[in-house]
């Protein structure tokens, strides 16, 4: 009998799975939070994000000394880059947790907080990757002040290599999804899944969910790893990292419907693709071990982490620079998460759709700016700050991020690289209108006063600052 849920207990841990109501989500809409930036915090990788009940968001992640259990929060997801970071707990001086720490997430269960970890003996030799699954509880309603112990080992069927776990759920049921390595299979970890009796025990068998096969899921190594779990649109999609941590590393896709057996493997389906991967235009290489949260305004988010340069000296394990990540998630028309890609150091991106014509966003095929919808990383721009005084922006494709909108002087609003020059400073400028309350906005060129970003019949063009086709709504 799985122990009582509480839906206090998981409304934090869980923010992500469940389609928080709308009206709660709108409740909690905060438009007005700052943009976050990536990478939003740097030396963090593993990260868990998500957004308790009390308000806040909530972050943990392995820090490359693997040496402690650290615990952040922030009002808003863009205040966790300064934060003050806590230490919740160090490695112990010897025995089987004196070793690496790896990818702790914190969860509520019953009102009691626990934090999860992977942890391994500082032996030396092979011995430091003995890595098990342990859990530390918090002895107070806090999880920022109160002290943390010990509460033991995770029980798994096999004394063998595991990390990643991670709880959510489901119709009444709590469970664990995690990463182990099983006696017999030639991997160097699958995933599992188990509904939990105790925080530290299961109350059935657990099923096996997904072998490392596939040719972008073993390459340097055979990994399934790092499980996550969003609930949308009538299923539950299990995200995983995948092969070696260095510029290979990646997301794969486990989808089953909301009504199914969990623990049927037949339940779950494979995406014979990898749905997030490294990005060069973006340059964003090895992005992975991801969470989900919402943002201030309810709308899904995408946590992971990844590094800004491909070439790694030495062991990616022991690379200090896979930095925490957030971006968008969005969706298919079917209601499948889009990952799009790695959206790339900088503020974060928005897509503008036309308010005249919902089916078109901005949106660019190579320097040529049209209206339509051709992949989602072709509909995301950048804003900057811009060149002529304190209200003028610039706008940037993430895939072209050297490239920005210009206002042309017949009329035409192209991709141009920035050449420095006076012309390019003048008509590389815009000042973004909002219509207060109506969720519409507008880009006024700089360089052609009564002229704004329009799209007629899916051309992108200046026209009239007030024309309907002149009108954008940012999502
Ligand atoms: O970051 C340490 C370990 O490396 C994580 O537990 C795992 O997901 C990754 O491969």
């Amino acid at each position: 009998m799985s122990f009582a849920l509480s839906r206090r207990g998981f409304i934090g841990s869980a923010a992500a799975l469940s389609a928080a109501p709308a009206a709660v989500r709108a409740a909690k809409a905060d438009a007005a939070a700052p943009v976050p930036v990536n990478p939003l915090v740097k030396n963090r990788a593993d990260a868990q994000i998500f957004r308790h009940e009390d308000g806040y968001y909530y972050m943990t992640g392995s820090v490359p000394e693997y040496d402690r259990l650290v615990l952040r929060r922030s009002k808003t997801i863009a205040g966790l880059a300064t934060a003050k970071e806590a230490v919740l707990w160090r490695h112990e001086a010897s025995g089987p947790r004196s070793g690496f720490l790896w990818a702790p997430e914190l969860h509520q269960i019953d009102g009691v907080w626990y934090m999860y970890f992977a942890a391994g003996p500082s032996g030396g030799g092979d011995d430091v990757f003995r890595i098990r699954t342990y859990a530390v509880v918090c002895d107070g309603a806090d999880p920022m002040t109160g002290k943390w112990r010990v509460l033991g080992e995770l029980q798994t069927p096999w004394d063998s290599f595991n990390l990643d776990s991670t709880i959510f759920v489901h119709k009444g049921v709590r469970y664990m999804a995690w990463a182990q390595r099983e006696p017999g299979i030639d991997t160097n970890s699958n995933l599992y899944i188990a509904p939990m009796k105790t925080p530290l025990t299961f109350s059935a068998q657990p099923a096996r969910l997904t072998i490392p096969t596939l040719d972008w899921e073993v390459r340097g190594y055979k990994v399934a790893e790092a499980p996550a779990i969003l609930h949308r649109n009538g299923r539950l999609f299990m995200t995983y990292s995948a092969s070696a941590t260095d510029a290979r590393y990646c997301l794969g896709l486990l989808t089953a419907d909301e009504n199914a057996d969990l623990m049927d493997p037949k339940s779950w389906t494979k995406s014979k693709q990898p749905v997030f991967v490294t990005n060069s235009q973006t340059s964003v290489y090895g992005p992975g071990h991801n969470s989900f949260t919402v943002d201030e305004q309810g709308r899904d988010m995408l946590v992971y982490h990844g590094r800004d340069y491909e070439e790694i000296k030495g062991d990616p394990l022991f690379n200090p620079d896979r930095h925490t990540r957030v971006q968008r998630l969005y969706y298919t028309a079917d209601g499948t998460p889009d990952f799009g890609v790695p959206v790339g150091n900088g503020p974060l991106p928005e897509r503008f759709v036309s308010a005249a014509n919902p089916a078109a966003l901005l949106a660019h095929e190579g320097t040529r700016l049209i209206g339509g919808n051709p992949s989602l990383a072709q509909t995301q721009f950048r804003q900057t700050k811009g060149r002529a005084g304190k209200d003028s922006i610039m706008l940037s494709p993430i895939l072209m991020p050297d490239h920005y909108l210009v206002a042309a002087k017949d009329g035409t609003v192209t991709l141009q690289p920035d050449s420095k020059s006076a012309d390019f400073s003048l008509r590389s400028q815009f000042v973004r209108l909002e219509e207060k309350g109506q969720g519409l906005l507008r880009f006024a060129a700089v360089a052609a006063p009564g002229k704004a970003i329009g799209m007629v019949d899916g051309q992108v063009a200046l026209v009239a600052s007030r024309d309907n086709s002149a009108y954008w709504r940012a999502d």
